[in-house]
């Protein structure tokens, strides 16, 4: 199966309070506003135009995953397949202007999905000056589906998206695309929703100075820092003003030797005996992470 889907393209939120989610956005995880017209405020950790679409709206909710496909052919392809998968296509468009092509579907558990072409990148603006812990790229999103292997066979079929590992009883699963990292995607088995929203981080250190910051916005983090086993990358989570949930990730492992590779089944679930299978180390995930939903909008 081709990879048609290669990393996270974008996420898309509606927020009610929007200057507040921008100051965190900015001031914590070190975001820059790249634009903001047409009832929306766009935000970027680096040259892409935008990674977190805020909508302007009366709620609080997730609106759409965006997925990147590296081509217009790509993006096509997966568009093919969205009825043999049971879902429905939404639109033939692309959802921003700095996108040359795309299309949203939804799937019948409640999840908007749109696959994207790349968004446009300045190569030469990566960083800019910021207090924040500078975030290197939004890097994986996990949501939360009342049927997780439902919501991996619609993912397979569409944008060739593969499982890397999942409990035993689909609680928790993770898929990987074309740039090869452990999960672009993870899934939670509950009401339709988005888990956390994740950036990349390529320094380590920043973690410190994420719980300083926190610290000084008189918040917490809720979970972290700590190593996950399942794609044993250091975490870190806190709660956004909107009440998303946002992860600070570094190191995730690739899997790059993808024709050998077989997902891995964590079939030990019990506490405590299962806290060394779900973390290399850290505290193992509080009840408030476990349980955490961020909704996803009503469709339609
Ligand atoms: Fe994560």
């Amino acid at each position: 199966m081709t990879h048609l889907v290669h990393a996270i393209g974008h996420m898309k939120i509606n927020t009610n309070v929007v200057d507040a989610v921008v100051r965190e956005s900015t001031e914590i995880l070190g975001l820059k506003v790249t634009h903001k017209g047409d009832g929306q405020t766009w935000l970027s950790s680096n040259g892409r135009a935008v990674e977190l679409v805020l909508v302007h709206a009366d709620e609080n909710s997730a609106h759409t995953i965006g997925l990147e496909a590296l081509t217009v052919d790509a993006v096509r392809a997966a568009e093919a397949n969205v009825a043999s998968a049971g879902c429905t296509v939404v639109s033939r468009e692309p959802s921003l202007s700095c996108m040359a092509a795309g299309f949203t579907f939804v799937t019948p558990e409640g999840l908007r999905f749109e696959i994207h072409t790349p968004i446009r990148d300045d190569l030469a603006a990566r960083r800019h000056p910021t207090y924040g812990v500078s975030a290197n790229r939004m890097d994986h999103i996990n949501l939360l589906t009342p049927d997780p292997a439902a919501t991996r066979r619609q993912l397979e079929i569409i944008g060739g998206l593969r499982l890397s590992e999942r409990l035993v009883n689909d609680s928790l699963s993770w898929m990987y695309g074309g740039n090869r990292q452990h999960h672009i995607l993870g899934l939670v088995k509950g009401k339709v929703g988005v888990h956390h929203i994740s950036f990349e981080f390529l320094d380590a250190s920043q973690f410190i100075r994420l719980g300083d910051t926190l610290d000084r916005f008189d918040k917490q983090m809720l979970w972290g820092p700590g190593r996950h086993r399942p794609g044993d990358n250091v975490y870190s989570y806190y709660i956004d003003p909107a009440g998303a949930m946002i992860e600070c990730s570094s190191g995730m492992s690739l899997i790059a030797d993808d024709a050998n590779f077989t997902a891995n089944v964590i079939t030990n679930l019990e506490r405590p005996g299962n806290v060394r299978a779900m973390n290399v180390w850290g505290t193992p995930a509080p009840l408030e992470w476990r349980e955490f939903n961020f909704p996803f909008a009503q469709l339609g």
